[in-house]
Parts: structure tokens; sequence; C-alpha cells
């Protein structure tokens, strides 16, 4: 009879000097921590033990634990806003719960109640809300982790694990702004494979990921464009998922595109947040919005003829990322922006769209779980 995850049990210690904000223009993606974690140990003979929100701190492990050698680790990210009110709004928690619940279920981690957990996470954020920016483009960032504890090198199933939560004010993800980046299409490594774990959200789906990214930065590429196979299918932008923007020159009709979720590609709830909206918001007299694969040679192709509209990458730290430039074999496939500007015209679009709700400026059904 294992004890589920249980908000009502949670204890809170809070910290004896709390933090005082820091200047937006100082908020770095990440960098700085509000004053409480929320922990949660679990065991497999006592299932989950009691919440409990203490300062932040250290936690201390054992060299041996699971974690550091098989990567027992999965995270997640999601944003909590300030609303206009000073109300604090997350964005479409249960998403984020859903897809950490696979992610625990795929490398033998424990699996909770996602309400349970968004009612602790909402204690949390009670506690540092005045750490939480105001403004457009700011937000409290929160990274829910699980990790096996468990002591010994011998592979198999954890035991023991800890689930934390740590929260982060933060700014744009990019230091730059909303600045289209230029791309570095990669097809000598893979991020994620059929039968694979690309669509979770491991940490050991991330590290990899570096050494390539690197060798774009030394060509003068900001991120790489990950593709796939013998096709060259374009799967992920760096740690984003992306969209392209196509118009048939003879229809005039404009396609919005990105890979279908076969599973090798991260379940974006910002992916899925701009599907949903695109497919109630554009006049489907002029657009489909499609999930199919498509090429680096399709996009390429479409360039040349004057059909590749737009393109932008799209994830929690950033919403969205416009692309200006592709580099591929050698050759730079340019990527149209709006005339003196950054992004383009659906890019903008979609992330007003997406802003309006975060903020509160719209309440669109149950994306925004109030605090
Ligand atoms: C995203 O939100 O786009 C990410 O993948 C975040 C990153 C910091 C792991």
């Amino acid at each position: 009879n294992l004890s589920k995850l249980d908000s009502s049990k949670l204890q809170i210690t809070k910290i004896k000097t709390p933090k005082q904000p820091l200047p937006n223009d100082q908020l770095k993606f990440g960098q700085t921590f509000t004053d409480h974690i929320l922990k949660i140990q679990w065991n497999s003979e006592k299932g989950w033990g009691s919440p409990s929100i203490e300062p932040y701190g250290p936690i201390s492990l054992d060299p041996s634990a699971c974690v550091f050698h098989y990567s027992f680790e999965l995270f997640e990210g999601l944003k909590a806003y300030r609303d206009s009110k000073d109300q604090i709004r997350i964005f479409r928690p249960n998403k984020n719960m859903e897809r950490m619940n696979k992610s625990a279920d795929r490398i033998v981690l424990p699996t909770f109640e996602s309400d349970e957990l968004i009612k602790c996470i909402a204690e949390l954020i009670k506690l540092d809300k005045h750490l939480i920016p105001k403004d457009k483009g700011y937000s409290l960032y929160l990274r829910p982790t699980l990790i096996g504890t468990t002591a010994g090198l011998g592979v198999g199933t954890p035991t023991d694990a800890l689930l934390y939560v740590i929260t982060s004010p933060v700014g744009p993800y990019y230091s730059t702004g909303f600045k289209a980046v230029k791309l570095e299409a990669t097809d000598y490594a893979v991020r994620a494979w059929p039968g694979g774990v690309g669509d979770k959200k491991l940490g050991a789906n991330y590290a990899p990921c570096i050494k390539p990214q690197l060798e774009a930065a030394s060509r003068g590429y900001q991120q790489n464009l990950w593709l796939f196979g013998e096709e060259k299918y374009i799967t992920e932008v760096g740690t984003m998922n992306v969209f392209f923007v196509f118009k048939d020159s003879k229809t005039g009709k404009k396609e919005l595109v990105t890979a279908p979720l076969d599973g090798t590609i991260l379940e974006g709830v910002t992916r899925d947040s701009i599907l949903e909206l695109a497919r109630e918001r554009l006049d489907p007299n002029e657009w489909v919005i499609s999930e199919r694969y498509y090429s680096i040679y399709e996009v390429e192709e479409k360039a040349s003829k004057g059909e590749l509209i737009e393109a932008f990458g799209s994830g929690t730290a950033a919403v969205v990322s416009p692309i200006k430039e592709i580099g591929f074999h050698g050759k730079d496939i340019q990527v149209p922006l709006l005339e003196g500007e950054q992004f383009g015209q659906l890019t903008r679009d979609v992330a007003d769209w997406i802003a309006k709700i975060q903020y509160g400026d719209e309440e669109y059904k149950d994306w925004s779980y109030v605090v």
C-alpha cells in the first residue's frame, strides 16, 4: 500500500532573510533562483513521502547514486507569469505534468498524480511571489526535476528517488532578445531516432547536443537545425521544436508545417499551443496547418522558388525564436523577415497570441492556472 503524492501533507520551512528582487535587466536565464525549493522523496516500499518546501540550497547524495552514473534524470520547464492584476498564472502546467509522468515511466522512475504536484508548486510560487518579475518577456521559469538516488553501481530499477522543483526569475532566453538566428543544418550527428527517447525530457538527450552546437558556432551559426535520415528530414532546432511557413506561388495558399510526433520529436507545450491556435485562428481558405515530414531539400527548393516565407523555433524558454538563415552543405538558405524587422508576420502573430494568454490579457480555455 504505497503512499501517493499528497499536497495536503506539505510542510513549509521558510528562509530567514528573503532575497530582494533583481532589476529586470540583470536577469539572465536560469542564473538566479528564488528562496525556496520543493522536495518530495520517494521510496519503492513506502511510495511518496511528505512534500516539503525548504530554503534553497545544495542537495547531498551518495557518489554512487544512480543519477550520476546511468542518467536516471528527467526534468520539465514551464513558466509562471505575473498578470496586470498581480495574479500569478502558470501556463498549461497539466501538459508538463503529463509529459513528466511519461518521461518518468520511460526510465522507471516513479509517476505521480499531476494535480497534487501542481498544488505543491503553487505553494512554492506563492512563497516567492515577490521575486516574480513583471513586464512582457519576463516570468518565473519553473524547473521540476526527478532523479534516481539509489546508492550502488548495479544497473536496475531505482528504489529511491527525489522529485524537486526550483524556480528562476527570467527575462528573454537569448541575451540578444527577440532577434532572428542563423542555424546550421546538422546531418553528421542526430539528436533522436525512431524507437529512441527523443520525445522524452531526459537530461541525457541534452548533453550530446552541445558539441555539434559548438561546431556550428565556430562557423558563425547560433544553433543547429537537427536533420534525420537519408531524406534529411527537419526535426528540431537547438532544444526547440521548429515551424516553417511556405507559400505556394501558383495558388497563393500558405502552409504552416512542423514535424509529426513520431517519437523523435519533443512533445512541446508551446508547439501544441501554436498548432491549436493556428488551427483556430488562421483562415482555412488561405492556410493549411500540417504536421508532416519535410526535408531540408524541400526547404531549399521552396526557398529557390520564393516559396519559403518564415521559420521559427518554439519552446518554453524562448517561446518563439525567429530564424533568418540556414547553412546547409556550404550554402546559406535565406529566410525572409519583415522589412526592417527581426521576424516574419506569422512569427509575430503567434508570439502575440501566446503572450496575451500567458500574461492573462486573454482568458483561453484552461490554459492559465491561477496560483
Ligand atoms: C525550451 O524551453 O525550449 C527548452 O528546451 C529549455 C531548455 C533550457 C532546456
